[in-house]
């Protein structure tokens, strides 16, 4: 049977670096805090009217693809994870491939919300459909612009800390060695507890998860508006409800339950353990949570990549970012056994196993 491999390897991260300290002048926060409980120093925001979503993207998989070796017209397939996508639709897949000049009419690409794990999904997809012979080479990219949607007042202070803008790619083709590739990909969500980590307003809810929830939220739907203006209400925009949530403890705990229990399914499932780990990528959701789970699996620092510090969390694109810097700082080699793991908003989690 084909298997797939990842054959080339890319990020970007914009320019403008924002410190601790620069964001303790705009909210209440500060340099010692954000370190302390999220391992955060600095992380990079994109620049408004110059660079998207998309255009991050692009530029990431330009690297990836001239490192795998192939044209940006033998793509044949695109999936493009995000949480900030530049529309709210169409969705990035598409603005990419007009932005790299995909044209053949062979092409066809895929948008997926999955968030932190966004692009372990993706990377599960791609998998799929390189061994079933569908398609050769499929650009994978993880990209985020979270400051463009982020509350910058004291209020969104526990959310906007974290994160940071970034994207990272990857092209998954088949592979010709054998034993080399993505040994296998585990998937997992709960919808549970979809309102602790979201991003609610605007959107076409209209109350009717609401009433479902255990607790009181007020999202700023109007219910007395019969048409219109529901989308987007005058409260939303008032009360500052079109920004990102999060119940940060909570989501703290099932991560770091899931993680390990994730890497573990999918050791088991091949028949390796911890110990033949090379190389560990956790998606960067905090510092913390990264030790924790390094702590669990028994793992060294030298079989960890964390870099959390310079660029917070980037979501969809943190795991494809760390894992590009840690095979160009030659921490992975040929034969490593490289480990993937996400868990975020959804909850969605996942893991793969890589032998590189
Ligand atoms: O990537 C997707 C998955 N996401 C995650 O895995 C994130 C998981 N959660 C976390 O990383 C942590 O929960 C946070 C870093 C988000 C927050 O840390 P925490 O230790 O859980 O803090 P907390 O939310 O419990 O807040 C503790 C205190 C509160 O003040 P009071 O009520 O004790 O007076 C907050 O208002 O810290 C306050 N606080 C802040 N203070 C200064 C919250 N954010 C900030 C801030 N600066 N940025």
């Amino acid at each position: 049977m084909i298997r797939s491999k990842i054959g080339g390897i890319g990020y970007y991260v914009p320019e403008t670096v924002v410190t601790n300290d620069d964001l303790s002048k705009v909210m209440e926060t500060s340099d010692e805090w954000i370190q302390e409980r999220t391992g955060i120093r600095e992380r990079r925001y994109g620049t408004k009217h110059k660079e998207t979503t998309t255009s991050m993207g692009a530029r990431a998989a330009e690297v990836a693809i001239q490192r795998a070796g192939i044209s940006k017209e033998d793509v044949d397939f695109i999936i493009f994870a995000t949480l900030s996508p530049d529309y709210y639709f169409p969705g990035c897949g598409v603005l990419l491939q007009r932005e790299l000049g995909i044209t053949h009419k062979e092409a066809a690409a895929l948008d997926i919300r999955n968030q932190c794990s966004g692009f372990l999904y993706g990377l599960s997809i791609a998998d799929q459909f390189v061994r079933s012979g569908m398609y050769k080479n499929v650009l994978l990219v993880g990209s985020e612009m979270h400051s463009m949607g982020l509350d910058f007042s004291t209020r969104g202070r526990n959310v906007t800390v974290i994160f940071g803008d970034g994207a990272g790619a990857v092209v998954v083709q088949p592979s010709e060695k054998e034993g080399q590739g993505i040994l296998t990909t585990k998937l997992h969500s709960d919808g549970t507890y979809a309102e602790k980590l979201a991003f609610i307003n605007p959107g076409a809810h209209g109350g009717y998860h609401l009433d479902k929830m255990e607790e009181e939220y007020d999202f700023g739907y109007d219910y007395d508006q019969k048409y219109g203006e529901i989308f987007i209400t005058d409260k939303m925009l008032k009360d500052g409800q079109i920004f990102p949530n999060m119940e940060g403890q909570f989501v703290f705990k099932m991560a770091v339950q899931k993680f390990p229990e994730v890497i573990n399914e999918a050791l088991d499932e091949v028949g390796l353990s911890t110990k033949d780990i090379d190389m560990l990528i956790p998606h960067q959701a905090n510092l913390r949570i990264s030790q924790f789970v390094q702590k669990r699996l028994g793992l060294t620092d030298e079989q960890v990549w964390n870099n959390i510090q310079k660029f917070g969390n980037t979501t969809a694109a943190s795991v494809p970012i760390a894992f590009c810097e840690a095979w160009e700082a030659g921490k992975i080699k040929e034969g490593d056994l490289v480990c993937l793991a996400a868990f975020g908003s959804g909850f969605t989690w996942g893991s793969a196993l890589i032998r590189w």
